[in-house]
């Protein structure tokens, strides 16, 4: 190739890698305003928490800011959310117990089902359940998916 051709590539790649960035960003932002999930919990919570999330393997199971382990199989439930859904009191319960089964019956194999965090220290369970618990909805999303139930269900929208 001459050097000069191997200089217009270069000014090609380029353009398209600008362009690539900038529709990227462009998603990016979009996706900010678009993402119907958010928390209501301190820094120093969502830190804690994440930390014990992690070191207790959560995420091989759930998916947390639609943040997916690439291996995971398991058809577990988001957790995205999941404080418009649970009290705090009912998701320290429910990892406080030692059959979690008997809180929330599972029709999966018993190696994808919750397992029981009993054993964990409870100031973990504590932190874990303040955290979840302030993972919400927002309220257009909720809406949206309330209709679009409704509409699966019965094939008419729902009554205004
Ligand atoms: C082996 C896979 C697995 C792991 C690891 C796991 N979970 Fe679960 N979890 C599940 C499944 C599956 C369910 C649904 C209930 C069932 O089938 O037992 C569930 C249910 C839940 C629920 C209730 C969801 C709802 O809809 O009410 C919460 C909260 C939860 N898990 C949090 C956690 C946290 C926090 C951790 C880590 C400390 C964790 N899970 C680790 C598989 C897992």
């Amino acid at each position: 190739m001459k050097r000069g051709e191997k200089a217009v590539l270069a000014i090609i790649g380029l353009v398209l890698a600008a362009g690539l960035l900038k529709s990227l960003l462009q998603v990016e932002g979009q996706h900010d305003r678009d993402i119907p999930f958010y928390s209501t919990a301190s820094a120093d919570v969502a830190r804690k928490a994440t930390d014990i999330y992690r070191s207790n393997n959560c995420k091989d199971c759930h998916s947390l800011w639609t943040l997916k382990d690439a291996l995971q199989s398991v058809p577990a439930p988001m957790l995205d959310g999941i404080g418009s859904l649970r009290t705090e009191s009912w998701i320290y319960n429910y990892l406080s117990s030692a059959d979690p089964q008997s809180v929330l019956p599972s029709r999966l194999k018993k190696e994808y089902r919750m397992p029981s965090y009993s054993k964990m220290p409870d100031e973990e369970r504590r932190v874990l359940s303040e955290y979840l618990a302030s993972l919400k909805v927002k309220d257009w999303y909720l809406e949206e998916t309330k209709k679009s139930e409704y509409e699966k269900l019965t094939g008419t929208e729902p009554p205004k």
